[in-house]
């Protein structure tokens, strides 16, 4: 029984088997009374500590998670626990967006002879579980049927690039193309109303090229594949981040890549586009004018004005010029300066936890894990040992469970915090259009907030936040235990 009035919790403590554990068999040895509910997990180290090790606990019916190591300076392997604290700072944050209590998880650091330390903070942490009660199970969740509108503001002017300089563009690539194995761009797709990747390899290639709001993937994607070969790519400036993040991470030679640019002023949404077009069985004519697209299907015409049918990332984007580039083309499109909630985000931060648990249970119930939102990913670059296919360890099982697939999610998430650039492409691609954006948005947000206004993808020489530490860290506080 505990030691606290009630009914026994679960929760769940990662201990360094170097300060922590000790400090617990300490704190037993003199025997000072502590609660019975914590199970104790011994690891080498706070820096082995995954993150997924915390979500897997919390979605599996875990009601609290507790991770204590060697304070900082101590740590038995020089650095786990500088690198575990940032790590761990970034998942307290995340935890919110998916509906979890971020009070449900503490780090702490506590060395071997602190054993009132140790039961001190077991006892206040255990109380502080007790007084959040059993965790909700995501398949407990009511759906969440009704969900407001995003709210769609624009910060800065969208169109259709209609006056964009593609034969500019493509005279650059066909002056280039003899020095390059490719170069990557758009072309139409299966109709006038979609496009489909390019990759250029002779002048009759290049005439393909397109240029305007229909150009939504990331060419990006295709880069670490072609590691090894020069390659040219044709960028708008959110794909730009995703090349130089790549660059950041070592994953792609500048040398070898050619970076050709315009001015973006925005893509369209093509899964509401979609929703407009309905069923149709040939496309007629694709029209453009500054202020948006019509498209004429089956006879029908439709209307796709930039400012109600853009990406969501489009709305407050701050970098429609590329922010590396060899060739420039075009005249630069104005920007607001202020970075403005992306509208997914914005949608989640409006709902309270248990909303936004129950939103995700209702998102997940549709996913059919197909991974396009994987497959799309330009960061996503360990395809061949993607933990979600891992069997050893088993991180995923096969069930068709919401609690299996926002895990997935998580870990998608949790892989790209400090490096999504936030293109989208993992939204984009997903066929039933779940709006996971929001998780990469928060995650990256939390890091920006923690880390100095640190942006992934605007500095080659940039390290990502989680791939470091500072000995002293201005924006991570521990906590107190009384
Ligand atoms: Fe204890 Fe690294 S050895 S935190």
């Amino acid at each position: 029984m505990s030691a606290l009035a009630g009914k026994e919790l679960r929760i769940i403590g990662f201990l360094c088997n170097w300060c922590s554990y000790g400090g617990a068999d300490t704190a037993g040895v003199a025997r000072a009374t502590q609660p019975t509910d914590l199970r104790i997990v011994r690891v080498p180290c706070s820096g082995r500590v995954d993150p997924l090790f915390v979500v897997r606990a919390l979605l599996n019916g875990a009601d609290g998670v507790l991770v204590s190591g060697c304070h900082p300076g101590d740590c038995h392997y020089a650095a786990g626990n500088y690198y575990a604290r940032r790590r761990l700072e970034i998942l307290r944050q995340f935890l919110p967006v998916l509906g979890i209590d971020p009070r449900r998880f503490e780090y702490t650091w506590i060395s071997a002879s602190e054993g009132q330390r140790w039961q001190a903070a077991v006892t206040e942490f255990t109380r502080q579980i007790h007084s959040l009660g059993p965790a909700p199970k995501l398949e407990d969740a009511e759906p969440l049927v009704r969900v407001a509108d995003m709210a769609l503001t624009a910060l800065r002017p969208l169109g259709t690039g209609r006056n964009a300089a593609l034969d500019e563009l493509k005279a650059a690539i066909k002056a280039k193309l003899p020095e390059l194995d490719c170069v990557i761009g758009w072309k139409q797709g299966y109709d006038a109303a979609h496009a489909a990747p390019l990759f250029m390899r002779t002048e009759a290639d290049v005439d393909q090229l397109i240029w305007g709001p229909l150009n939504v993937s990331n060419p990006a994607t295709y880069l670490p594949s072609l590691k090894g070969k020069k390659v040219g790519i044709v960028v708008k400036g959110c794909d730009s981040r995703s090349v130089v993040e790549l660059l950041q991470e070592g994953l792609i030679r500048r040398e070898d890549l050619t970076v050709f640019s315009m001015p973006c002023e925005g893509t369209l949404d093509m899964a509401r586009v979609q929703q407009e077009l309905g069923s149709y069985r040939h496309i007629d004519s694709v029209e453009r004018d500054e202020a948006g697209v019509t498209i004429t299907a089956d006879g029908q015409p439709h209307r796709f004005c930039m400012v109600e049918y853009a990406q969501g990332k489009c709305y407050g984007c701050t970098t429609p010029g590329a922010v590396l580039a060899d060739v420039r083309l075009g005249t630069p499109t104005p920007v607001t300066p202020a970075e403005a909630t992306p509208p997914e985000l914005a949608l989640l931060d409006g709902m309270s936890l248990g909303e936004r648990f129950s939103f995700w249970k209702t998102q997940m119930e549709r996913c059919i894990r197909c991974g396009a939102c994987r497959n799309a990913c330009p960061m996503c670059v360990c395809r061949d040992y993607c933990v979600s296919e891992s069997r050893d360890p088993h991180w995923l099982t096969q069930e068709d469970k919401p609690t299996e697939k926002l895990f997935f999610q998580a870990i998608h998430a949790l892989h790209l915090a400090g490096r999504c650039t936030g293109c989208g492409e993992c939204q984009r691609a997903c066929p039933v259009g779940i709006p996971i954006l929001a998780l990469r948005q928060h995650i990256s947000r939390a890091v920006s907030q923690t880390f100095d206004g640190y942006r992934p993808g605007m500095n080659t020489g940039a390290t990502p936040p989680l791939l470091g530490y500072a000995v002293e860290e201005k924006s991570i506080h521990e906590r107190e235990w009384k």
